[in-house]
């Protein structure tokens, strides 16, 4: 091993995701340490092993926080594989002078593609269909009854993005395909053609769904709490495939239990995985993914490739593809 060898530690085995080794331009200019447990590594195994690199190639898993940053003092680049970065101090990194890559852009489309796919799944009620079918519940008597199953159309229904970022006005996007019409709020400000832009509350008083695109920020947590869920139009369906702690779960259980909002479809959690329990497992018309909103085949290897790149090109001290500010 030469001295001048970068250390890099991944924490995350990423075998799974190509038949090719994703890591090996990395493994060609550095020497390289893979975590291969089945589980994430504790925050003291994260810290040992990246005691001594220079590099980490990380996930949202990971918690990067002042402690994690004051045991590792040669560490130089931290390249997370996800677009959101609310699992490192960024402030604490760039303190130390760390530089820190993410992977926004090459998972914006598969992303949407699920926030759609979600909305689209708890409309029309299709887990629950399934789940009828499978059950065995699909009787001769009941082969087509006209009131099974019913659910709420979404060509032509309004639309709420909340978070006009790239996913949002993805999203956006595949709602005028389907008719919709389109209201978005964001922060920023920020416009889009062929997007209404209108106040929060003007935004869940018109909507038949809202769907979430907003990172979260300390600004953002709890943004739907109660009083916001209960502004909602009654028998929208919300959506939230951003972060967890958005949307109050509580308040988000009852207003399905009581049937304010016909139904939600969450991929993101304020704990994950979902505690055992948690009331959203009992609420009805509520669908569940487990944080799945960039698992696509291609979009994890492009963002595997780009992890990569970030943490080459902060090693050798280029700009980075996408560096967090
Ligand atoms: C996924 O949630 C990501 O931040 O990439």
């Amino acid at each position: 091993m030469s001295e001048s060898r970068s250390r890099i530690f991944v924490s995350r085995s990423l075998s799974g995701i190509a038949a090719s080794d994703p890591l090996l331009r990395l493994r060609e200019i550095s020497e390289v340490d893979v975590w291969s447990g089945s589980k994430p590594p504790e925050p003291e195994e994260l810290a040992a092993r990246t005691a001594s690199a220079h590099g980490l190639l990380c996930l949202l898993t990971d918690r990067i926080d002042e402690d994690f940053l004051q045991s590792c003092p040669q560490l130089r680049v931290i390249s997370s594989m996800s677009v959101g970065l609310d699992h490192i101090d960024l402030e604490a990194a760039h303190r130390r002078g760390i530089r820190v890559g993410h992977t926004p852009g090459v998972l914006t489309e598969t992303t949407a593609d699920l926030s759609f796919g979600l909305m689209l799944a708890a409309a029309r009620r299709i887990p629950e269909a399934d789940r009828f079918v499978r059950d065995g519940q699909w009787t001769f008597a009941r082969r087509w009854d006209p009131d099974l199953l019913l659910g709420r159309d979404v060509h032509g229904a309004v639309l709420g993005v909340i978070g006009l970022g790239a996913i949002g006005r993805a999203v956006a996007a595949r709602a005028r395909g389907f008719g919709m019409q389109v209201l978005a709020w964001n922060r920023s400000g920020r416009s889009h053609p062929g997007v209404e832009r209108v106040a929060l509350d003007e935004l869940l008083r018109r909507s038949d769904f809202v769907s979430i695109h907003v990172a979260r920020t300390p600004e953002t947590l709890g943004l739907l709490g109660p009083d916001e869920i209960a502004a909602c139009k009654p028998g929208a369906v919300l959506v939230n495939a951003a972060r967890g702690g958005i949307v109050d779960e509580d308040a988000l259980a009852k207003a399905l239990a009581s049937g304010h909002l016909f139904a939600a479809a969450l991929d993101v959690f304020a704990e994950e995985p979902l505690d055992p329990m948690s009331p959203l497992r009992r609420a009805p018309n509520l669908v569940l993914a487990p944080h799945i909103g960039s698992a696509s085949m291609a979009t994890r290897l492009r963002m595997a490739a780009l992890a990569v790149e970030n943490l080459i090109a902060g090693l050798q001290g280029d700009p980075m593809p996408h560096q967090a500010r």
